[in-house]
């Protein structure tokens, strides 16, 4: 499998392409200052726009009070946005949009900017359309990602071992906690200054899309009936259902495409729901990109996890060390650094810190693939990492395919291989997406 994969990625060029599927590849620029390795040029970012039919470059922020559109590092946005919207010279079709928010404009002192922005009154929130108008216009962007940090639902507590008595108040501990009281409200503001944002992004012929981060509740925010006409795309990012961060005590399949009805699992964290949602709610299927990450989330095992590393894994210690190379937060590994940590050799150590890690396939196809160590006897060095490596991330793009979605948003060219480091295949994620999304 891995050999035939390779093979045919390797005869993929521009010219076999028929050009089927969207594939949105989300840039972080914070990469274009990082050290070492993980550091992504303008000359790798280059290589991979052959496979790209839109650039997003992250990440702009909103400013509190104002609720301006700026940029979050002025010393480099100004004058890589034109670098990168450069990059439409050599790759005419190439979309370039820029993004706001995505997790990245962190503002510890107004954590609710952005509900604050849908709850402005005109006045103020035109503030937002001009200064977005301006920023983009001025820097030759194709148009805006609305990637906004709205309120999450709740993490899942499962304690499968305390059965019954857990379950009859599995109400109270697995999500229904209302973590909006004025949902309501914020989802037709939403609305609205959506529907302003496009009469002014029309007449200046820009795009506008929507990205749904992580854990934002499509049914709280989003009026999809009357949302999707605005938007020219939906990227779904369907990933990060549990994470370290939010779940410290169990592991699971991080952005399983299937419900696994096992083990108290939450129905809506899975691919399928939430892309049946944005459809049942009549989005159309051209409209929707699935969002897929290029990188995993790690666990530490302890002495007390299953050994077998099957999931839902409990009795798990939080995040284990992020990649050495992203110095990213903790838990998260790029896919170079993953598949770095996985040995093929059967004989090799089984525990301890030199110890690689063993890869368990999904051969269901559904669920996704994850990687682990155990911990050792002084319960040290446990670790389990969910992820979607090239095949998975194929398998994905096959599940685009036959769903008749718009295609594939990758989360990001960052955190792929984009040295080659794996195989030699540079972006390999990126590259199987485009090959079985047809
Ligand atoms: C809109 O809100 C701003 C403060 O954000 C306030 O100064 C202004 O008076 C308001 N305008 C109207 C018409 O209510
Ligand atoms: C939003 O959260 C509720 C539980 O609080 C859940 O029932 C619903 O399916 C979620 N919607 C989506 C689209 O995930
Ligand atoms: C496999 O691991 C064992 C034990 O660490 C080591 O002695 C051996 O050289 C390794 N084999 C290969 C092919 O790397």
């Amino acid at each position: 499998m891995r050999f035939h994969l390779f093979y045919l990625l390797g005869l993929l060029s521009v010219s076999s392409l028929t050009h089927a599927g969207n594939l949105i590849c989300y840039y972080d620029s914070a990469s274009y200052l990082r050290e070492g390795l993980a550091r992504l040029h303008t000359s790798d970012l280059e290589l991979a726009m052959q496979f790209c039919s839109h650039l997003v470059y992250g990440y702009a922020g909103l400013k509190a009070g104002t609720h301006e559109l700026f940029s979050l590092n002025v010393d480099l946005d100004m004058f890589y946005y034109k670098d990168i919207t450069a990059l439409r010279q050599k790759f005419p079709q190439l979309k370039i949009l820029l993004s706001v928010g995505g997790d990245h404009d962190v503002d510890l002192a107004h954590p609710n900017k952005y509900i604050e922005l849908l709850e402005a009154n005109r006045t103020a929130q035109q503030n937002f359309i001009d200064s977005s108008m301006i920023l983009l216009k001025r820097n030759g962007f194709d148009g805006l990602d609305l990637a906004f940090q709205l309120p999450r639902n709740k993490p899942r507590k499962v304690h499968g071992s305390i059965g019954t008595y857990w379950k009859s108040f599995k109400k109270l501990f697995t999500g229904d906690f209302i973590v909006d009281p004025q949902a309501e409200e914020h989802k037709s503001q939403f609305t609205d200054l959506v529907g302003n944002l496009k009469t002014a992004f029309r007449s200046a012929s820009l795009m506008l899309t929507l990205t749904v981060l992580p854990n934002v509740n499509s049914t709280w925010y989003f009026d999809v009936p009357k949302l999707h006409p605005q938007f020219d795309y939906i990227n779904l990012a369907a990933f990060d259902f549990l994470t370290p961060l939010r779940n410290p005590e169990e592991a699971d399949y991080t952005a399983p495409i299937f419900f696994l009805d096992e083990q108290n699992r939450l129905p809506h964290l899975n691919v399928e729901f939430q892309v049946n949602y944005w459809l049942q709610n009549h989005c159309p299927a051209q409209k929707l990109n699935l969002g897929i990450a290029s990188y995993g989330r790690a666990w530490k095992l302890t002495k007390d996890s299953e050994l077998s590393g099957y999931p839902v894994v409990h009795e798990t210690f939080g995040a284990a060390p992020g990649g050495q190379q992203i110095k990213s937060s903790e838990g998260l590994l790029s896919w170079p650094e993953i598949c770095g940590k996985i040995s093929q050799n059967s004989s090799a150590l089984y525990r301890g810190e030199q110890a690689p890690l063993r890869k368990v396939t999904d051969i269901t196809q559904k669920y996704g693939n994850y990687a682990l160590r155990p911990a050792d006897e002084n319960g040290d060095y446990g670790f389990w990492v969910s992820f979607d490596d090239p095949d998975f991330a194929g398998i994905k793009a096959g599940y685009v395919r036959g769903k008749g979605l718009g295609g594939v948003a990758v989360f990001d060219l960052s955190y792929d291989d984009f040295r080659g480091l794996c195989t030699g295949m540079k972006f390999p994620i990126v590259r199987s997406i485009k090959y079985f999304m047809g």
